[in-house]
């Protein structure tokens, strides 16, 4: 089998961090968001991996990735010019694929189970085409599936955001699928917002008698596409986290729960960390600061008299602001804040290289 990842689209609910970056390259819990779809895909022995890369800082995801030895996979990168939507960009990719059997990834989707047994589910059958369905709160957001009342094994129908939804089955963004979906694509036309859509495919596929069918996610499913689910899928990814002990602290550092802390980075004291919470490596937690609960804080940083709850600073950030409170907050790599106290609570989204003086 192999894999696809989406890489592209230009990621506007996420301004200003996506002024710089494409968005799946955001951390969530010390992570690129796309690498854990690269990691879910190489966890079930995918090896062969194409990236579809779109039109925002391109070059950052082909730096961060490489040819992929890094990762223990091979990439393979694919352009694409214009967002013209997700079967556009499977259509992109079919010298790629051959004639294998493959998944695609929206590399903005994260997901809690790992995909071994649906995959080994996909590959021993005779499928066309495997779905995998959540139960969500805002199917109009989604595209949405409707399952047959007298076969509950039968998708009936999959719709791209219906307005009125009957059913609050959203179809995540993993997509199991063979070759055949690239003549189904070949016959489908832009959808009203001018996208090929993934699930006007699914159901040309289904209309011309191919044999599909779902399963269910449990445990969680997170689409990331504004500033809210990040902090949100930050939250669920520390909620899983184990401990780490490597790390340098003096003796007065109060340390609650489950904490991640990389190496050779030094927690002076009179700080306290409340966890879940993950701190990357080479960092500095000076004196005066209280972190936590689910709060990553990226490689490099430097940290002074700052509370910071719910929040992710990314790589190389330095933050001294006397009593300064962050919640809810995103700051991009390589930022700094400092100044004079604030007393309230503080929500920011910074994008990359920011200087915020208080
Ligand atoms: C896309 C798909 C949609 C799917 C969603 C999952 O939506 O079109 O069917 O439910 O991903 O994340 P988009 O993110 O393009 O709005």
């Amino acid at each position: 089998m192999k894999g696809i990842i989406l890489h592209g689209g230009h990621g506007t609910r996420l301004r200003p961090l996506t002024y710089t970056s494409p968005k799946h390259l955001l951390h969530i819990a010390n992570k690129p968001m796309s690498q854990y779809a690269l990691e879910d895909l190489k966890n079930v022995g995918i090896h062969d991996i194409a990236i579809v890369v779109g039109d925002v800082y391109p070059e950052k995801v082909k730096e961060y990735y490489g040819n992929g030895k890094e990762f223990g996979v091979n990439i393979t990168y694919i352009y694409q010019e214009k967002p013209k939507g997700i079967s556009h960009a499977i259509s992109l990719c079919k010298e790629f694929v051959g004639d294998d059997k493959f998944i695609v990834y929206l590399g903005d989707n994260v997901l809690r189970k790992s995909l071994t047994d649906y995959t080994k589910k996909f590959s021993s059958s005779g499928l066309d085409a495997m779905i995998l369905l959540c139960e969500v709160d805002n199917p109009s957001k989604f595209g949405v599936a409707y399952i047959d009342k007298e076969d509950s094994m039968k998708i009936k129908s999959i719709i791209e955001k219906p307005k009125n939804p009957t059913s609050n089955l959203a179809v995540i963004g993993v997509y199991f699928l063979t070759p055949k979906i690239f003549d189904i694509i070949d016959d489908l036309k832009p959808s009203s917002r001018g996208e090929l859509e993934i699930t006007d495919a699914l159901q040309l596929l289904m209309d011309k008698g191919n044999k599909i069918t779902y399963d269910t996610v449990t445990g969680w499913w997170k689409d990331t596409g504004t500033p809210e689910d990040i902090i949100h899928a930050n939250r669920l990814v520390l909620d899983s986290i184990g401990t780490d002990e490597q790390f340098l602290a003096e003796k007065d550092v109060s340390i609650k729960g489950n904490i991640i802390i990389g190496n050779n980075t030094d927690v002076s004291h009179g700080s306290s960390i409340i966890g879940p919470a993950i701190i990357g490596k080479n960092c500095k937690i000076g004196r005066n600061v209280r972190l936590g609960p689910y709060v990553s804080i990226g490689d490099n940083c430097t940290l002074e008299n700052c509370n910071i709850e719910n929040s992710i600073i990314m790589q190389n950030c330095k933050i001294d602001a006397k009593e300064v409170n962050l919640s809810s907050s995103i700051i991009s790599h390589s930022s700094q804040i400092d100044g004079d106290a604030v007393s309230k609570k503080l929500q920011l989204l910074l994008g990359e290289r920011t200087h915020l003086k208080l």
